[in-house]
């Protein structure tokens, strides 16, 4: 069992400006929720227990997020809104959560480096603060991945999925060391943000990892990029390059990777979300038909 995650949340998410210029993206709601309470109540659904968030500035709305309010627990118990105390619940999620600050935002390989204290001798989980797995968070991909990375004794394993060819510019794609027919398979590369002509595949990184602590060494050693920022692909790369095993698994069929990252997925995300509330639902489905069925709506 794997128990502990890092969780990077320091990124500028200049591609959700105006929206993120004072709040962290990974706070944006999706229908009811921050994203990252989606991402937390998946870990701990993983049997993740410790969870270290690496932060930046302007991020400390997410340590208020999952501390204790007893003053508006007070506040709700006074009025007897019992519905709205079970909002509040994910406060007792059984974990225990850590901050760390990335003085600079010097790329994801250097933000997962600031957990290096943190994970000690261990392996852990890298899960992306801005980034969803399935619908309800009920996603048991982190779990399967957990399994498979001990049983076959990896150094990483990466959770991937299919995205169409002219989407793999926006994602780390992976080279698969022999067939890719497999849930699980071998990967002898990775590619950050690659042309479509240049892609070795469709199959994305999808915002879920677990590392061998010698990743962190293989971090130091990851030269900057033209942006000045530390690839954690290309650290997977060199760990391919040392014929190190790394793994991918690809998500369960109907699993969808949720990244956050631009507008037109933060919009499908979040009337998909909003779609699937069981309250809520049905009567937002009959608002965006009627939206559509508008000459001059959405159609
Ligand atoms: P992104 O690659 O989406 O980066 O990060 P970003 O910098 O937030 O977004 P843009 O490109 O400016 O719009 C994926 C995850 O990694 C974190 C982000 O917070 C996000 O959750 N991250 C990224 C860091 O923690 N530190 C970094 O230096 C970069």
């Amino acid at each position: 069992m794997i128990q502990c995650a890092i969780v990077p949340v320091a990124g500028y998410g200049t591609r959700l400006l105006p929206a993120t210029k004072s709040q962290p993206k990974e706070m944006l709601p999706v229908a009811r929720k921050p994203i990252v309470q989606y991402v937390v109540e998946e870990l701990v659904a993983n049997s993740v227990q410790r969870i270290l968030f690496v932060t930046g500035r302007n991020k400390s709305s997410i340590e208020n997020h999952f501390d204790q309010d007893p003053e508006l627990t007070r506040l709700l118990n006074a009025g007897s809104r019992q519905e709205l105390i079970e909002e509040l619940k994910f406060e007792d999620l059984q974990a225990q959560f850590y901050y760390t600050r990335q003085r600079f935002q010097r790329g994801l390989g250097d933000a997962v480096l600031c957990g290096d204290s943190f994970a000690g001798e261990r392996p852990f989980v890298v899960a992306l603060g801005d980034s969803i797995l399935g619908l309800h968070a009920n996603s048991r991909s982190v779990a399967r991945m957990a399994e498979v990375f001990e049983a076959r004794r990896a150094s990483c394993i990466i959770a991937v999925e299919e995205v169409p060819r002219e989407e793999v510019s926006h994602y780390g794609i992976v080279r698969p060391a022999g067939g890719a027919g497999e849930d699980c398979f071998r990967v002898a590369d990775v590619v950050e943000k690659p042309s479509p002509e240049a892609a070795p595949g469709n199959l994305a990184i999808a915002g879920r990892y677990i590392f061998s602590p010698l990743v962190f060494d293989m971090i130091r050693r990851v030269k900057p990029d033209a942006r000045g920022e530390i690839q954690l692909t290309d650290a997977i790369r060199g760990l391919c390059e040392e014929g190190k095993r790394v793994l991918a698994l690809r998500l369960p069929p109907g699993e969808k990777r949720y990244d956050i990252g631009n507008f037109p997925s933060y919009f499908e995300a979040f009337v998909e979300f909003a779609l699937a509330d069981p309250v809520h639902g049905p009567g937002f489905r009959r608002t965006l038909e009627r939206l559509l069925g508008e000459p001059s709506g959405l159609s």
